[in-house]
């Protein structure tokens, strides 16, 4: 096994390869759209979501090629979600990675049809993802859902109706498990499901890992955006409070925030304690959700 980080630049060169490859050239009509698509997915990102896809995929020996179209069809649907949640009519920011946003780098429909586009890529990508018939119809399944309005869209909504009011705390739980657990939930419920059935011990164990990494990494962000710098990270520093967001640190304060995703990283890793060396990968990316710097 290679040292993490080592692993960590392979699959960000790897995932880079097969999205760069998959999304539509530059030069084909219509190229503006081809061009915003591949502006807002390519060269940008942690890639987090493809990490826990390959280090899942590591643990339980599943193909390479099999993961590549995992993993792409979730950080695809990522780019998308970001697109979109940068507009003006959501939080409206005008950086994303470093960059201008899509709708700031172009016009506001492009980066709306770019983000569409995006999405339908996905699910043509996973529809011939490298499994069976069967696991395919699977993964499609559960990535729908988790995409969808009981999934992270529905977060999203939840997210724009909460801004300026009082939520409770377990409101802004189901709020964050959806936006933002939901995906990354399915980097690991596709990839364990072609080795488990939902019944499993294993699966239920490395579902539970995923559900609380999802919340840790949303509380993590909450963090940042109130204590780090726009440089750092890439977006627009202070927009929570702005726009009057309910996030954790605003409703508990900032160091029984940070306390919570120190505890959520403690449960994601002893629901790996059934797991033997091969799922380091995945405890290492506990440790660097919350303790990343943007
Ligand atoms: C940002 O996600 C949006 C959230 C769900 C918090 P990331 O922090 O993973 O964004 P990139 O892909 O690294 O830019
Ligand atoms: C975004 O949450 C979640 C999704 C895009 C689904 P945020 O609005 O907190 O993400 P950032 O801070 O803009 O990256
Ligand atoms: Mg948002
Ligand atoms: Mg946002
Ligand atoms: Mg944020």
């Amino acid at each position: 096994m290679i040292p993490f980080e080592q692993f960590q630049q392979h699959t960000r060169q790897q995932i880079e390869r097969v999205l760069a490859k998959i999304l539509p050239s530059a030069d084909i009509e219509p190229r503006r759209l081809h061009q915003a698509m591949r502006y807002s997915t390519l060269d940008g990102g942690k890639r987090i979501r493809a990490l826990i896809s390959y280090a899942c995929g590591h643990l339980l020996d599943i193909k390479k090629s099999t993961i590549d179209s995992i993993a792409c069809s979730i950080e695809l649907i990522h780019a998308y979600s970001l697109i979109h949640d940068d507009l003006p009519s959501m939080d409206d920011d005008d950086l994303r990675r470093g960059k201008p946003s899509c709708h700031k780098a172009y016009d506001e429909a492009t980066a709306i049809l770019a983000g569409d586009a995006l999405l339908t890529l996905a699910f043509n990508q996973l529809s011939k993802a490298d499994c069976s018939a069967e696991q395919r119809i699977r993964c499609i399944q559960l990535l729908s859902q988790a995409s969808g309005s009981r999934g992270m869209v529905g977060g999203q909504a939840i997210d724009l109706a909460n801004e300026g009011q009082t939520v409770t705390i377990a409101e802004v739980e189901s709020m964050h498990l959806h936006k933002t657990g939901a995906l990354i939930c399915a980097c690991i419920t596709l990839v364990a499901g072609l080795r488990f059935d939902a019944s499993d011990s294993q699966y239920k164990n490395l579902k539970h890992y995923a559900e609380c990494l999802g919340l840790a990494f949303q509380i993590h962000d909450d963090i940042l955006d109130e204590t780090s710098s726009t440089e750092t990270l890439g977006k627009t520093q202070g927009k929570d409070q702005q726009s009057q967001k309910s996030t954790y640190p605003a409703l508990i304060g900032l160091s029984a925030s940070r306390q919570l995703a120190d505890d959520l990283f403690t449960n994601a890793l002893e629901n790996l304690s059934g797991f033997d060396h091969q799922a380091d990968y995945l405890r290492a990316i506990a440790a660097y959700t919350i303790k990343r710097k943007h």
